[in-house]
């Protein structure tokens, strides 16, 4: 490396400045009305979200049905492959495989026989419980206790002197039930006898733990003889209509005005033969037939349509139901239903509906009430398939919009978009529509910085847009205070824009955290803690503080100046090795002694050499840094590539705390790029094993461009993602003016707040959602690191001060009165 004598540079100020601007709110300027349904929630069986989550059931593979494949997959070494049969848009197969982690027959039970034991435990389908439910465990036992043991959903929650129901279909000896600790030790047991000696009977039992255990398990034990078990269930006691209190309470915290269900690619399946159908849903537990989930596991279904809608009304939300359109799920494998089939389909819809508000004069309403209500459940949105996109999705949307309006009128239909956008083929195809689902996953600080996304779109449309999946999910951990910032300010576009934005739901809901299926999720639990993401709070925030319209608010703002890109220097690589040589650094033009101790590595193997600085590990994200607080410099160096995947990057600092990143080989070793929060900028690109290539790049202000062997590849600005963003509306029932003020930067920002034309109370409050952190976030040790505090606001009038604190989300409710 070459080493030169440490000449002066300058370092950024460390010192936050407080940003300055006014915000004016005139309450003459009246804008949009606010939906009432503006925020729902969007469940989807995804990361045990429902089975081993919201759905209170402790026993995994209860019916024992779980190592069964999914409906028209083949299992080919060790993956399941879906018929190689054409995508619905495109026409050619798809060659898509999903990982088969099903290790036995009886995945979530173990078969547990003393050493050298003539007794037998086998799974059989000898004597089916129910069409739904053919597999049955057979046991021959000699009297040494043979027992089954299910660890339920990585373990089951027991809380000392609670009460555990259990019940289970028995043919043939006694059995004893027990709850297990962790140990195995028994902490609760029941003895259970089929006195019917024919056929299956149903038992029950009620068990109370002697011991607290986040572990536990359930233990059958069996006597002397030959005996039949199956569909084997285990409810806490303490349960709201089959569902876990503590996730109930998270997502009614929400006040969601309407629940999106049951999916998400889940709707579609990997097949379209495995596509959930409403209708095996209902009725005996025993008799549902699970489906399976996309995501890589299957769905008893004892949380079904029918328990889904009474969940809506139980906890006052309209009910969106989702259904497939005859089309599986697009990533998997785009398999579906031919055009004749489409009528038995949408038959098949109209009768859901029915199900859901038919008179009970009629077959399914006659069904609904022989299940228990008469009265219908509030179903007023149906939507037609989930991202799925094109003309010819269109037309079949249509097909179902006219049979469904022909019946059911006020019934809402939704056309589902692809992802990011509005699928303007479709909708046209659809000819009339209610409502437009689009869904938008956006990288970190992608929100802050296109703060005006829904300003631009067109005024005219003939459909009211939903949002019903978003989130910003990418490179903010599992979902951090920066997440949490880009989230609300994704919403505070959706309210400014609520002439044409009527309904959103953030995605997914529910993880837990030991099937993790989606990188960034709401509200993370285990089978006995539960904790709110920062997002979670942001969420609940803009629920609770619904203005029912907007008003026109002006804000002026300007954050104090920065350096720019700003920051140390950095070298890294990503599942590759290599070498990086002749490293010079120059800032307004004088050299800086970039020498070989003052390099931090991170992460990854890093070595000075004779050859150069290497990094000899072939991990992902190795990075090593030098300095900090450099600004508007020239870096240039030489980088090869020893071995891997992929090519070098260089980091020429920091875009407010962020770092900025010029890829070389990246992607696969098929782009170059300049990163920033994902790709800002992207142009084909390659690396060859052990070639020296020139690096420069060069910073001014915000500024970068970057060179390879000589020739400009990139120059940029990436915009400020620290603005301050705002919105502001009026709470007419409260007699309120909601302002919603978010601050992304490291600075303060302090407003003046200006109310022309207004009676303003002297008291309000404000309640804000901060971290001095960005990368900070709840979990389960801290599970209020960041969460919502309200404080009161005193010596308010109609010029007021406020100052915001960095990285906050703050809600101001201030009693006002329009004098004009
Ligand atoms: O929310 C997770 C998934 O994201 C949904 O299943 C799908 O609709 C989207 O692609």
């Amino acid at each position: 490396m070459k080493s030169a004598s440490i000449a002066g540079f300058a370092l950024a100020s460390a010192i936050a400045m407080a940003g300055e601007g006014t915000l004016t709110i005139d309450l003459d300027k009246l804008g949009p009305k606010v939906s009432k349904s503006m925020y729902g929630i969007f469940l989807e069986e995804i990361n045990n979200a429902g089975e081993g989550g919201l759905y209170a059931e402790l026993v995994q593979n209860r019916g024992f049905e779980d190592a069964n494949l999914p409906p028209a997959c083949k299992l080919q070494n060790g993956f399941l492959i879906p018929p190689r049969s054409n995508h619905f848009w495109e026409n050619h197969p798809v060659d898509y495989k999903l990982a088969w982690d099903v290790p036995t027959n009886h995945p979530a039970w173990s078969f547990e026989v003393p050493d050298g034991s003539a007794s037998t435990i086998e799974l059989v389908t000898e004597r089916p419980l129910s069409k739904a439910s053919p597999h049955a465990v057979k046991v021959v036992s000699n009297g040494d206790s043979p027992k089954i043991v299910n660890h339920g959903f990585w373990g089951m929650s027991f809380k000392k002197g609670e009460q555990y129901d259990l019940s289970l279909f028995l043919q043939g000896s006694p059995v004893k039930v027990s709850l297990l600790n962790a140990k195995g030790e028994e902490i609760g047991s029941a003895n259970l006898t089929a006195s019917n000696k024919k056929g299956w009977q149903k038992l029950s039992a009620k068990l109370v733990a002697k011991e607290t255990d986040p572990k536990g398990k359930l233990a059958i034990t069996f006597s002397k003889g030959t005996t039949y078990v199956d569909f084997v269930s285990l409810f806490p006691h303490k349960n709201v209509r089959g569902l876990r209190p503590d996730l109930l309470k998270m997502i009614t915290d929400l006040k969601p005005a309407f629940v999106r269900y049951p999916g998400g690619c889940y709707v579609e399946g990997i097949t379209i033969e495995s596509r959930p159908q409403w209708q095996q849903t209902l009725g005996p537990l025993e008799q549902r037939v699970p489906t399976y989930a996309p995501w890589g596991y299957w769905n008893s279904n004892g949380f079904g349509y029918h328990e889904f809608l009474q969940f809506c009304e139980d906890i006052k939300a309209d009910a969106l139901y989702v259904f497939n359109c005859g089309v599986s799920c697009a990533f998997r494998s785009g398999t579906y239903l031919p055009d004749e089939e489409l009528p038995g389909l949408i038959q098949n819809t109209l009768d859901a509906i029915e199900y859901a508000v038919g008179p009970t004069s009629t077959k399914w309403g006659a069904l609904r009430a022989k299940n228990g209500h008469p009265k219908p459940f509030p179903l007023k949105y149906v939507e037609i398939g989930n991202e799925q996109s094109g003309a010819r999705y269109g037309k079949r949307v249509k097909l179902f919009y006219d049979a469904i309006k022909a019946k059911y009128p006020s019934m809402k239909v939704i056309l589902s978009s692809w992802i990011s956008g509005i699928d303007r083929a479709a909708i046209n195809a659809a000819e009339k529509i209610d409502i437009v689902d689009e869904h938008a996953y956006t990288g970190a600080n992608w929100a802050i910085s296109h703060a005006d996304h829904f300003d631009r779109y067109p005024r005219n449309a003939e459909y009211d847009l939903y949002i019903g999946e978003f989130a910003c999910n990418a490179d903010v951990a599992n979902g951090n205070m920066l997440a949490a910032l880009n989230d609300a300010a994704y919403m505070l576009g959706m309210e400014r824009n609520a002439d044409i934005v009527k309904m959103g739901s953030y995605a997914p809901l529910l993880e837990n955290i030991n099937r993790r299926e989606w990188e960034v999720n709401l509200i993370h639990f285990d089978s006995a803690k539960v904790f709110g993401r920062a997002s979670y709070y942001a969420c609940r925030m803009f629920a609770e503080n619904l203005p029912d319209q907007m008003i026109s608010a002006q804000l002026d703002y300007k954050p104090t100046e920065t350096k720019g890109i700003v920051g140390p220097i950095g070298l890294g690589t990503y599942g590759t090795s290599a070498e990086f040589k002749d490293i010079k650094l120059e800032i307004d033009g004088k050299p800086v002694d970039v020498n070989q101790a003052g390099w931090k590595p991170r992460t990854g193997d890093w070595k000075v050499r004779d050859t150069g600085y290497a990094q000899l590990s072939q991990d992902w994200d190795c990075w090593s840094y030098f300095g900090d607080g450099y600004h508007d410099l020239t870096l240039s160096l030489k980088a090869r590539k020893l071995a891997g995947g992929e090519g070098f990057v260089v980091s020429p600092g920091e875009v407010e705390g962020k770092r900025l990143q010029f890829n070389v080989g990246g992607w696969g070793n098929g782009k170059n790029t300049l990163e920033l929060y994902g790709a800002i900028q992207m142009v084909d690109g390659h690396v060859d094993t052990d070639r020296w290539y020139d690096i420069r790049i060069v910073t001014k202000g915000r500024e970068v461009t970057t060179y390879l062997d000589g020739k400009q590849v990139f120059k940029h600005t990436p915009v400020r993602a620290d603005p301050v963003l705002t919105n502001a509306g009026y709470d007419h029932a409260k007699g309120e003016l909601v302002v919603k003020v978010i601050n992304p930067g490291s600075e303060s920002a302090k407003l003046t707040l200006n109310l022309p034309g207004a009676e303003v109370g002297s008291k309000g409050t404000v309640t804000s959602l901060s971290s001095p952190d960005l990368t900070a976030e709840n979990s389960f040790d801290e599970p209020n690191k960041i969460v919502p505090v309200t404080r009161s606001l005193t010596g308010l009038s109609n010029s007021f001060i406020h100052e915001f604190a960095p990285h906050s989300i703050s809600i101001l409710r201030i009693p006002v009165r329009r004098t004009r």
